[in-house]
């Protein structure tokens, strides 16, 4: 038995502009996870700057991110909803974990790889860095449980290795201190649902990412209900009928990820939407799936720019949950400054 409450952390950057991943993949679960978890929903702005921002474009950012928690339904009240920066102990308990995890294990990290591209002599030492930053921002919370995309499974594990090893590291200081089992929990990634991997709607093979050069990979959150509907009537397909199983989807990418996407707006399943669409042709299934996605994400968009004209309100959201998320962290900082040895 683990001897941690359970508590819920998830972040996401305040970089370019929220799409059907972020939403389907993340968003989507927080909203259920607040209904029986006690929650913290962070903007990572932190994490942002591990790659430039423009200072003016960040803030931005930053409200549209906390824009799309609440307009999605995450409610501020029951939930913390903050910005990272606001609470420097991120950063305090990122450097012991920058002390605690080996060069190697970031080293094997495939997001960094894929960020820093072929010049990675020239990635920031925060864009390596990261992962630490994000075990730091799960653990100043003792979370046990992280809602989070597939591509960021990797990441999760490595927050396990380093709770792991500074547990075993400190043992003895951490039982001096009065804890069994270990001061920090080791987190759980919850990956759920039939969208844990949207794909770019142009390549069935790529992830839908705010990276990809083409707008017609991805459906913003902010896209309106013409341009929902330009996007998925241009999005790639091939030339036979919807499968009638999902054993159907195999060397059809494309088509398994518009089922998925179908899906998991409807709160259905990859084989629940077989039953309904097998044997449809693409014209007739994408037209239902214009109408599902302007209907889902059409009022969220509008919600997020109805919120985004009050800045002010934004602001006082992150500052009040900001105060809340520091009184969490503050003990358990300063515990582990106790655990390492330093003097406070
Ligand atoms: P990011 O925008 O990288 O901060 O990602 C925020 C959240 O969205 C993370 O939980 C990601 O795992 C998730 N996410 C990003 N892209 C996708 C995608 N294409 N499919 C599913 N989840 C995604
Ligand atoms: N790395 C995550 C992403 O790119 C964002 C993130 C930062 C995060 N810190 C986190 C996600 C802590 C979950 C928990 O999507």
């Amino acid at each position: 038995m683990t001897p941690f409450p359970e508590r819920v952390f998830s972040g996401i950057q305040p970089t370019g502009n929220l799409h059907l991943g972020n939403y389907l993949g993340a968003i989507v679960n927080f909203v259920a996870l607040q209904k029986t978890h006690e929650c913290l929903f962070c903007v990572v702005d932190l994490h942002a700057i591990t790659v430039p921002q423009a200072p003016n474009e960040l803030r931005q950012a930053i409200r549209k991110i906390a824009a799309a928690y609440l307009a999605s339904g995450v409610d501020p009240q029951k939930n913390i909803i903050f910005n990272q920066s606001q609470v420097a102990e991120h950063a305090e308990l990122a450097w012991i974990f920058n002390c605690v995890a080996r060069i190697g294990w970031l080293n094997r990290m495939t997001q960094f790889k894929e960020k820093a591209g072929k010049d990675r002599e020239n990635a920031s030492i925060g864009l390596f860095a990261y992962p630490t930053l994000m075990a730091a921002d799960i653990l100043l919370y003792k979370a046990t449980h992280v809602p989070v995309g597939e591509d960021q499974k990797q990441h999760i594990e490595l927050a396990r290795d380093i709770a792991q090893k500074f547990n075993n590291d400190f043992s003895e200081s951490i039982a001096a201190n009065g804890y069994s089992g270990g001061f920090f929990p080791l987190p759980e990634p919850l990956i759920q649902g039939p969208a844990a991997r949207v794909m770019s709607l142009r390549d069935g093979t790529k992830k839908m990412s705010k990276s990809d050069p083409s707008e017609f990979s991805r459906i913003n959150l902010s896209d309106d209900a013409d341009g929902i509907a330009q996007k998925v009537r241009k999005a790639k397909t091939d030339a036979e009928p919807l499968p009638t199983e999902t054993e159907g989807f195999k060397g059809r990418p494309e088509a398994e990820n518009l089922v998925g996407i179908y899906a998991a707006l409807s709160g259905s399943t990859a084989e629940g939407v077989l039953r309904q669409f097998g044997g449809a042709q693409f014209s007739t299934f994408k037209q239902a799936l214009v109408d599902l996605a302007v209907a889902k994400l059409g009022p969220v968009g509008a919600e997020m720019r109805r919120l985004e004209a009050d800045p002010a309100y934004i602001d006082s959201i992150l500052r009040e949950g900001s105060r809340r998320a520091r009184a969490i962290a503050e003990p358990i900082m300063g515990k582990a400054k106790d655990i390492v040895g330093f003097i406070r």
